[in-house]
């Protein structure tokens, strides 16, 4: 999160939260000016407390846009790459780039929360298909409950992460997040998470592609040529439901 803390507040705190939970993970989410030594520093800092991975934040709209922080520079490929690769060089933790949406899709203002959700599977979904299989996606956006969640691991993300949901609801939503994936996995008899990602990625269409898809499904079911004539004494009821239906 952006704050006005100075690090070594930060740092602090990194150390403490490892002392009261050994067993978690934590993961630092760092940010910086385009600056090798700057992001160097920050990253040896950081890893010092014991944090036990890196995030890179190249997507924060909400602060420090003035320094070229945050989405500012994931606004640029060629900048992300190559600060990771500096921090890639000090690290022995692993390191990953949180990427903005604002690339040739913009969500302005810091956008958050159950709105940015259906933007965020389709972000997620196409980078799935576009990213060879062993790169790891993890969604975020918009995720308040299992449901949420499921949708982000079935169009490709092998982990999720929330926010808003968080502040809005307290970390006590996390249970039900728990159960209802593990009620999920075991209804449909999965083992591992890993077993749903990108399940659903085969079945991610276009609108047209749909409609041509229910056109050819529908005439095989009816196998007859008057289906105009019957689709016209229809009313309007029966016409909507079924465009929704198979
Ligand atoms: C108040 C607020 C502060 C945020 N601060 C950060 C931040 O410091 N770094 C970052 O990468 N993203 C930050 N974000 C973005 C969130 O991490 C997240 O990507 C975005 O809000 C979408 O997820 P959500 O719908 O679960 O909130 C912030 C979002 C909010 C609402």
């Amino acid at each position: 999160m952006i704050s006005d803390r100075p690090i070594d507040v930060w740092l602090e705190e990194f150390r403490q939260v490892k002392k009261d939970y050994p067993k978690h993970i934590l993961i630092a989410s760092i940010m910086e000016e385009y600056e090798k030594s700057r992001w160097q520093e920050l990253t040896r800092m950081v890893q010092d407390t014991g944090v036990d991975a890196f995030e890179l934040n190249f997507s924060c709209p909400h602060g420090m846009t003035e320094r070229r922080m945050g989405s500012e520079m994931g606004e640029h490929p060629d900048l992300c790459e190559e600060v990771t690769s500096w921090v890639a060089e000090v690290s022995n933790i692993p390191v990953w780039a949180k990427m903005t949406p604002n690339i040739t899709n913009t969500v302005p203002g810091g956008y958050s929360s159950q709105a940015v959700r259906p933007i965020a599977l389709r972000m997620v979904s196409q980078l799935a298909l576009g990213l060879p299989q062993d790169v790891s996606i993890s969604g975020i956006g918009g995720i308040e409950n299992s449901h949420d969640a499921l949708e982000f691991f079935l169009l490709g993300s092998s982990t999720v992460q929330l926010c808003t949901g968080v502040m809005l609801h307290g970390v006590k939503m996390i249970d039900e997040l728990k159960q209802g994936l593990e009620k999920f996995m075991t209804d449909k008899g999965f083992t591992s998470v890993q077993e749903i990602v990108g399940k659903s990625l085969g079945y991610f269409s276009t609108h047209m592609d749909l409609v041509q898809k229910m056109k050819a499904a529908k005439r095989t079911k009816a196998g007859e040529a008057s289906r105009d004539n019957e689709w016209a004494q229809k009313d309007i009821t029966e016409k909507t439901a079924e465009l929704t239906s198979n």
